[in-house]
């Protein structure tokens, strides 16, 4: 077990990223207590392959591989976590990185979620008295959850289970009128959408006898709105100050770029892309559904009516920026993917996290961070700069570089300023211009 309580290990790994693969690797197997054969699936030497993945999707061919980094310098709920992300996009690690350094210093990120509770939903149509039906599905509520229950007896006895009903009349439909039945299922440390289908399911034929109606759909709702997670930092003004841009400058520079997204759906979609830069790469890392969590996101986002951002920036009575981000996260600990893929297992212990509302903890802190990280590069020096620096790589490997070749071009587009990849093939042709041999001019004096 990683010795995350006693906090006695730091996830202030100052110099990790100049340091080669080795090293990191080495860093973290010590600082999670990884087995050589975790240190291998780590590695990517193991790891999922093609007779695994064969158990999980149909029709498979191979496997399809993505990089795998660590996100260094987080505390959350007053714990240090190195933070396993799965992504393809460069500067998300940075930025990361570099937000929960500011964030440590005003003493991380406090975070919290609701009860792990999902929403499963039956549509019930041809429905005779809508009113009726209503209160005669309240009245057998009892009945239902029981029923319910009878699906999952192992989720019952872990605490979790069917907790409440919900009905909704949608007056008006392209399909007419029609009633809408929640199940409210608290699904522990599970993601939930196989528990609560089936239990949607189950209850089907009872729903439609009591309502005489015709149930149609049964199947969770990615609007998890009654399974959210918070996500809270304090960053000191004068820690923001950098390359000539006074602490103040920033701090206003950021709340001015939240106010556009919390105004403008156009900006908030941009704004909350950055959010889910960091969200989604954890969610990979760990097998669960980015997409469930992806649909959950921005739907929540609209709630009010309007798409705005998830996140909110402001200001305490000292100046210190302040930061806030709520939004739901299915996530499970236990269950499909996050037990199959073995990189997900290794994620998971690097995280340390021994219930699905700790993960979701983690990955709002990240959200919070990359969304740091993005405004304040936005309301600076731009995004450019950083994010050249890192795409030049891919841009010098696009090219055609290998080797040593990639961080020359890459260093010299750089310096030039121009990173595109016509230049790129201009300097990798430059580079491998063969030699000419020198001349041997014979003396015959
Ligand atoms: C790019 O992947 C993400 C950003 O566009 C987010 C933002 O604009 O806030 C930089």
């Amino acid at each position: 077990m990683p010795n995350h309580e006693s906090n006695a290990t730091s996830s202030r790994l100052a110099g990790f990223y100049s340091q080669d693969i080795d090293a990191r690797v080495l860093q973290v197997a010590r600082w999670a207590a990884l087995s050589d054969a975790e240190v291998a699936v780590l590695r990517g030497a193991e790891g999922l392959d093609t007779g695994r993945a064969d158990q999980m999707i149909e029709n498979v061919v191979g496997t399809y591989c993505l990089p795998l980094a660590i996100a260094v310098n987080f505390v959350v709920n007053g714990r240090d976590v190195l933070v396993p992300m799965c992504i393809e996009e460069p500067s998300v690690i940075a930025g990361a990185s570099l937000a929960a350094k500011l964030a440590r210093a005003g003493g991380g990120f406090q975070a919290d979620t609701s009860a792990p509770e999902m929403i499963g939903q039956l549509q019930v149509l041809d429905v005779p008295d809508l009113d009726a039906a209503c209160s005669a599905i309240l009245a057998a509520q009892e009945e239902l959850l029981a029923l319910a229950n009878e699906t999952d007896p192992i989720l019952v006895r872990l605490g979790g289970g069917a907790r409440d009903l919900e009905v909704r009349i949608l007056e008006q439909t392209p399909a007419g009128p029609m009633l809408v039945v929640h199940l409210i299922l608290d699904c522990r440390d599970a993601m939930g959408a196989n528990a609560v289908n089936t239990a949607c399911e189950a209850l089907a034929p009872r729903v439609e006898a009591i309502t005489g109606g015709r149930v149609a759909l049964r199947i969770l709702s990615n609007l998890a709105d009654r399974r959210l997670a918070q996500a809270r930092c304090t960053v000191p003004v004068e820690k923001l100050a950098f390359r000539g841009y006074s602490g103040e400058r920033v701090a206003r520079g950021i709340v001015e770029a939240w106010a556009f997204a919390a105004a403008d759906p156009y900006r908030a979609a941009t704004h909350n892309k950055g959010i889910m830069n960091g969200v989604d790469a954890v969610v990979m890392a760990t097998g669960n559904d980015w997409r469930a969590v992806e649909a959950g996101a921005h739907a929540y986002a609209a709630h009010s009516g309007t798409y705005t951002s998830l996140s909110t920036w402001g200001r305490d009575e000292r100046g210190n920026l302040v930061g806030e981000l709520e939004m739901p996260l299915a996530l499970g600990i236990v269950g499909g993917a996050t037990r199959v893929h073995p990189t997900a297992q290794v994620a998971l212990k690097i995280l340390g996290v021994q219930t699905a509302r700790q993960l979701a903890e983690i990955v709002a802190a990240v959200g919070l961070a990359q969304n740091l990280a993005a405004l304040r590069a936005l309301a600076t020096e731009g995004i450019q700069r950083g994010h050249m620096r890192l795409h030049a790589r891919q841009v010098a490997i696009a090219a055609g570089a290998a080797g040593d070749e990639i961080s020359q071009i890459a260093e010299r587009m750089n310096d030039e300023g121009i990173v595109r990849s016509d230049r790129a093939q201009s300097i990798l042709a430059e580079m491998r211009e063969p030699i000419p041999e020198p001349q041997v001019i014979a003396n015959y004096e």
